[in-house]
């Protein structure tokens, strides 16, 4: 029998290139087994929430910002996930959790709005990881750094929304920086293209259509989407 995340009507929760691509390219990476527990760290409307309880049979806090936690519990009631996966609003900066509470951390299209600010990842997300435990990231990214947006990106995107984009090799050097953590690999998803383009599709989302001049205007050829797998120390 076929998976709810496979028969669900992804374009209405869709908040950026095709999340639910991304998270199952970035956790085939991992080893995650039934009955861990994982922290899905900017989980928007829930789709990789979902992903990973149906797939991996994994208990997940669901945290989130922007979308309210209220919003999310009604999502998971209607999909018969509550038991299994817990809504929570909350600041990536103010994670309501203890230490070594989690076995891993997914998160997907959100790390580079918080995680860019030096001690980020060693002072606020790893001590929460249990030793071996991995944080496993996927995100917008560059080909290669570039010194100014290109007039194509800046067709959709201003300088601000662009100092989040950066090339693997500057996560790289940024990640290595937290002590108590490997950075085992950094690298490109397969899925970059067709994720933006299922994302480019949801015609009725007005986020989604403002992404399409850059893209349009060629801004894609520079664009990259980027997985990191770090582990805990
Ligand atoms: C582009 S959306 C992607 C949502 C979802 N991961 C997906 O791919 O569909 C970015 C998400 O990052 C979350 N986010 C941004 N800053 C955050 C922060 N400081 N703490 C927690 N979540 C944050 C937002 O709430 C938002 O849902």
């Amino acid at each position: 029998m076929k998976k709810q995340y496979e028969t669900i009507d992804l374009k209405p929760l869709m908040m950026g290139p095709n999340a639910l691509r991304m998270v199952k390219e970035l956790t085939a990476k991992l080893n995650l087994r039934p009955g861990m527990r994982i922290m899905d760290l900017g989980c928007g409307q829930g789709i990789t929430s979902l992903f990973l309880a149906e797939e991996y049979g994994v208990k997940v806090c669901a945290v989130d910002l922007w979308i309210p936690a209220t919003e999310n519990y009604r999502r998971f009631l209607q999909w018969g996930i509550d038991s299994q996966v817990i809504p929570i609003h909350a600041d990536a900066n103010a994670l309501p959790f203890a230490d070594g509470y989690f076995d891993a951390v997914v998160s997907v299209d959100s790390y580079h709005y918080f995680g860019r600010e030096a001690g980020y990842l060693e002072e606020k997300l790893a001590p929460l990881v249990k030793p071996d435990g991995v944080i496993a990231l996927a995100f917008p990214g560059l080909k290669q750094e570039m010194e100014r947006p290109s007039p194509a990106m800046l067709l959709s995107w201003d300088e601000e929304a662009m100092k989040t984009i950066r090339s693997g090799q500057w996560w790289r050097e940024h990640l290595s920086k937290a002590q108590n953590i490997s950075v085992l690999e950094v690298s490109e998803l397969a899925c970059c293209d067709q994720a933006w383009r299922d994302w480019l599709a949801c015609e009725e989302n007005p986020y989604a259509q403002s992404d399409r001049p850059a893209m349009e205007a060629g801004a894609g050829k520079d664009m990259n989407l980027l997985a990191a797998v770090l582990k805990r120390k």
